[in-house]
Parts: C-alpha cells; structure tokens; sequence
C-alpha cells in the first residue's frame, strides 16, 4: 500500500504601503509581508475529488478539473482560484490524484491583506510538495495565474509580495525588487469589518481613467512622486516622513473614488492618536487601513481601535515555507 502523501506549506498575508491601483497601470508600488500567515495542508486521495474545509467559512468537495462544480456563488471566489492552482500544481509533475486541502489563515478574508494570493500559493506550494519541488517565481507565476480567474487584471503585486515575503518594490515591467533596508517600522492594521472585491474596485477605476483621463495621469504622476520619496524615507528611517507620504497617498486614493467614510474616519482616528501617517491599503471600498507608529502612539491607536479587529504587525521577511 502506499503511504500517505501529507504536505504543509504557508505563506503571509501583505499590506500595500504605497501605489495600490497605480501599480495595475505600470506605476510602481511599495509592500510589505505582515506576520499573519494562512496555512494550507494538502493530503494526497485515491479519486479526482477535492475536499475542501477553511477556517473561513467555506467548506465542500469539488471535481477537480471543474471550477463549475463550485456552486455557491458566494465562495466561488475564493474556491475557484484554490481549484485551478491545486490543478497547475498536480500538472507541472504530471500527478493525478485527488486532494484533501485544509486552509486556515491568521487574518480575515477581503479585506486587502492578500488573502486570495496567500492562499493559492500556499495551495501550490503544499500540493506540488506532494510530488515534486516547484521553485519560488514558478510558485508566483502559477498563483498569478489562479488570480486572473476572478480578480480583474491583476498586477502581480499580491503574488509577488506574499511569495517572496519582506519589503518590496515592485512594478509591472520590472517585477519585485525587494528591499533590503532593515526596518523597524509598526504596523497598526485595522479592519473596518466591511468586505469588498478587488475586481469591482480594480473595474471603477478603469471606467474612472476611461472617462477622465487627464485626472487619471495627475493622480498616477502624483502617486509614482509618492513612491519615490518613500523609498528614500524607508532608507533613511525618516518615519515622520514616511508616515506623512501615507497620509497624502490616502488622499489621493480618496479622489481616486475607491476610499469610503468608514476608512476616512479610522485615518483620521489613527492620525488623532500620534500615528506618523495613515491610510487605506489594497483596493479599498472597505478592507484595513494601516497607521505607522511609533511606541507611545501604538498604544494610544489601538485603545481607540478598540471597536475594531486591529492588530499591530512588523514586516515579516518569510515568504512561502514549505513546512517539514
Ligand atoms: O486585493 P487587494 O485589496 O490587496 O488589492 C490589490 C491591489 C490593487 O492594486 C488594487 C490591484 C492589483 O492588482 O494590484
């Protein structure tokens, strides 16, 4: 008889420092990995089904080459992409079984902080453990790949970002560029509790730069300056500095239409408090805002945040782990 084949791999969820929506149009965006993981266990079964069961609500079995079969709409979303990943991952070595895959992530799903992309990576990267051994960028590639099922043209910030883990740079032409400037920066990342889908987010934009260009091209020159002067603040840990670039990227997300009430306020409770800057991070219309303190405003922040799930994060430097 055969042994059972187990595998565990995770990867981190992310927060997007600088360039979010720019970033899908060329311009360049600053990430960083949060010390929150999800976790997915793959164990290898002798049938084409692939069972399903996550710490995040949804649960079923699926026939393993029909992303159809998934047919709770609201789940589709996150089902489908783990359904073709598991698929890319089994066919790169040619395997084909079916699949138990556990997932359980530390953080909330929809809200910015990659979940989507944590979880086919960490999917592609505990299946083909079962089988094979796939490098990183192959990893980054396929969970692109999974994404473009139901995010509307991603960039590849989120694959990139929770694949390789830390502080990076990345933009379309040039792909990650990771950062190496050691960081102590804290994190406060707090989750309005509204969830919202990328791809609508990533749609409105589009129409906005369809219909006005001109204040498409000011706001995407203005964020790519943004970007440009935080990548100094970060090298030279000017915090002060960098805290007010956030707060001015918040503003320019905010005429970009994708921030809403909710996210103003937390900015602004957060900037109350002593936080060195603010603003939403991913594709808004809900999702966390991130506040940069230091440790007498970190306290203050999060007693005032007290309503809502907020959590402090240093920038985690593990990417994906394939776990013994
Ligand atoms: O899924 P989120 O909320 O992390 O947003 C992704 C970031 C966007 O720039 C809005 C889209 C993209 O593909 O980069």
């Amino acid at each position: 008889m055969n042994p059972i084949k187990r595998a565990r791999a995770s990867a981190p969820g992310k927060v997007i420092l600088f360039g979010e929506h720019f970033v899908v149009y060329g311009k360049p965006a600053i990430l960083a990995s949060i010390d929150k993981r999800v976790y997915v266990d793959a164990v290898a079964r002798n049938d084409d089904k692939v069972a399903i069961k996550s710490n995040m609500g949804f649960k079923g079995t699926f026939n393993k080459h029909d992303l159809e079969s998934v047919k709770e709409k609201k789940f589709r979303s996150l089902v489908q992409p783990v359904l073709a990943a598991a698929n890319d991952a089994m066919q790169e070595f040619d395997a084909s079984t079916g699949l138990d895959l556990s997932i359980r992530a530390e953080f909330p799903h929809a809200v910015g902080l990659g979940s989507s992309a944590a979880i086919s990576i960490a999917t592609i990267a505990a299946v083909s453990s079962l089988f094979g051994k796939l490098s990183r960028q192959k990893i980054c590639d396929m969970s692109l790949d999974a994404e473009k099922i139901v995010h509307n043209n991603p960039s590849g910030a989120d694959s990139a970002i929770c694949t390789y883990g830390g502080l990076m740079l990345f933009d379309k032409r040039r792909g990650a560029r990771p950062m190496n400037s050691k960081t102590d920066m804290h994190l406060i990342v707090v989750d309005s509790g509204v969830k919202r889908i990328t791809g609508k987010l990533v749609s409105s934009v589009k129409k906005l730069r369809e219909g006005n260009a001109e204040l498409f091209d000011g706001l995407a020159s203005m964020s790519n300056n943004i970007t440009s002067q935080a990548l100094e603040a970060i090298k030279s840990r000017d915090y002060a500095e960098l805290g007010s670039l956030m707060t001015l990227n918040h503003s320019l997300l905010r005429r970009l239409g994708v921030s809403r009430n909710v996210l103003d306020k937390l900015v602004d409770i957060a900037l109350r408090n002593g936080a060195f800057g603010a603003k939403m991070t991913g594709a808004g219309g809900g999702g966390c805002i991130i506040a940069l303190v230091n440790e007498s405003s970190k306290r203050k922040v999060l007693r005032e945040m007290k309503n809502y799930n907020a959590f402090v994060s240093r920038v985690e430097h593990k990417g994906v782990i394939v776990e013994n």
